[in-house]
């Protein structure tokens, strides 16, 4: 290879000030050296191993092909597995056969029957009086909260998703104020809330969180909310299809239907917004805010997206809706066999005396390392060992939660949990993992 000087430079180089070079180092202080120190341990992981940013060749129900090598796939969020689902994909071709492969008007210039039918089905399903959808939830919390939050003030949870914290921003460069809270705490919340008393007041937080697997107390959070007279904005981008209503009948702890954190939990909707995603357990790109009907005409003007943003492909407004029908008829079927894997993943975890920060028994389960420098070490053993598996670094989770998560899905078979189940066993033989019990 021949020297960096006389290699050729990304036509960027050009365009940017004589100070930043993408191919040397760029000049100390700049803003390219300050991001890049930022992102030291990512870019240093990047360099390492496959296990982020890989191109995916070929998908055979969970194995995927990386770089030549079939891996068994954890990293997915399609819980319920109808990325695969034969019903799901016969019944595609109809919908792109009646409406094209794309609608391109945003949904104010021309919105396709389907929306209207699946949120017809969703209000339904989630027992509340009406829901607007849009492509995603990070189109949602960049256009939802800043209307909710107004002039007023937005109370973040710490560990809430980066997409409801960067809603927040766009919120504050509006006029609201901004302020984070410990991690599922609704003490602190409330000394918070005391603290700012300027209306209107809005609370934000994940439903089951997207790397604890675990879902915040939500009886004691809507009490403070109700009693402070602010609203609860709940992302439940990872409960929504998993876990649903309790009934005396469940065939798991997952309860029935998958309408979500707050049925599950026994809430009610007073005081409370709720949003979700099909991006995961439905596995399309479609994305709701449950609300009143009045707060929906209004998202329908004052919500930039729904002028100014595409819309979601038919194949996606398609297996959602055809997803919401099989939910009805063997949703609980799926959710079943969902617990089942990830209970024998956990259980594993616990008869090898592993921490997780799972406590909920929920399928996202995170697997901290004794020493977060032995994060690409790890990564590494897992893809050596035909393991894909999503990498926990920080400051994405806290330093003593730094190691990798690992998600289950309806679609993954026993035999290839009882192969991962082998596989961590050889990784805690090799590099320690956080122990339960220190
Ligand atoms: C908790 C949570 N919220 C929001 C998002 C973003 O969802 P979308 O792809 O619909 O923008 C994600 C995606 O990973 C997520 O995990």
């Amino acid at each position: 290879m021949p020297p960096s000087r006389d290699r050729p430079r990304p036509t960027a180089a050009k365009v940017l000030p004589p100070a930043v070079d993408l191919v040397d180092r760029p000049a100390p202080g700049s803003w390219l050296a300050r991001w890049l120190a930022a992102c030291a341990d990512l870019q240093e992981l990047f360099a390492h191993h496959q296990l982020l940013d890989a191109v995916i060749q070929e998908v055979s129900g969970r194995r995927i092909r990386v770089d030549g090598r079939w891996l068994l796939d954890f990293a997915s969020c399609n819980y319920l597995g109808l990325d695969l689902d034969a019903e799901v994909l016969a019944a595609i071709p109809a919908y792109l056969a009646r409406w094209g492969t794309h609608p391109s008007w945003s949904r104010m210039l021309g919105s396709p029957a389907l929306y209207e039918q699946i949120e017809e089905r969703l209000t339904g399903l989630l027992g509340v009086e009406d829901a607007l959808l849009l492509p995603t939830l990070t189109h949602i919390h960049a256009s939802v909260i800043p209307v909710l939050a107004d002039q007023g003030t937005i109370f973040i949870d710490s560990r809430a998703h980066k997409t409801i914290w960067d809603g927040g921003v766009v919120a504050r460069a509006h006029g609201a104020s901004l302020h984070r809270f410990a991690h599922h705490d609704p003490a602190a919340l409330e000394e918070l809330l005391r603290r700012h008393p300027e209306q209107p007041r809005l609370v934000c937080m994940d439903g089951v969180n997207s790397m604890t697997g675990n879902p915040p107390d939500l009886p004691a959070f809507t009490a403070v909310a109700r009693a402070h007279d602010a609203l609860l904005y709940v992302d439940d981008a990872h409960g929504f299809g998993v876990i649903g209503q309790r009934a005396s009948d469940e065939p798991s702890p997952y309860g029935r239907r998958g309408n979500g954190v707050v049925r599950h939990l026994g809430e009610t909707y007073d005081h409370v917004v709720l949003t979700g995603g099909f991006s995961k357990a439905y596995s399309s790109l479609l994305a709701f805010v449950a609300c009143p009907p009045e707060l929906k005409r209004l998202l329908k003007v004052a919500a930039p997206p729904y002028l100014y943003s595409g819309p979601s492909p038919i194949a996606s407004l398609a297996s959602a809706l055809v997803g919401l029908q099989i939910n009805d008829t063997r949703g609980d079927q799926l959710r079943a066999i969902l617990y089942a894997r990830t209970r024998r993943v956990l259980d594993h975890l616990d008869k090898l005396g592993a921490a997780t920060p799972n406590t909920s028994g929920f399928p996202i389960i995170e697997v901290p390392l004794q020493d977060p420098d032995d994060l690409p070490r790890a990564g590494r053993f897992l893809l050596d060992h035909g393991i894909y598996a999503t990498l926990a670094f920080y400051p994405g989770v806290p330093r003593h939660q730094v190691g990798f998560r690992l998600q289950l899905t309806a679609a993954n078979t026993d035999h290839e949990v009882t192969e991962l189940l082998a596989v961590l066993d050889q990784l805690a033989d090799a590099i320690p993992l956080r122990p339960r019990h220190p």
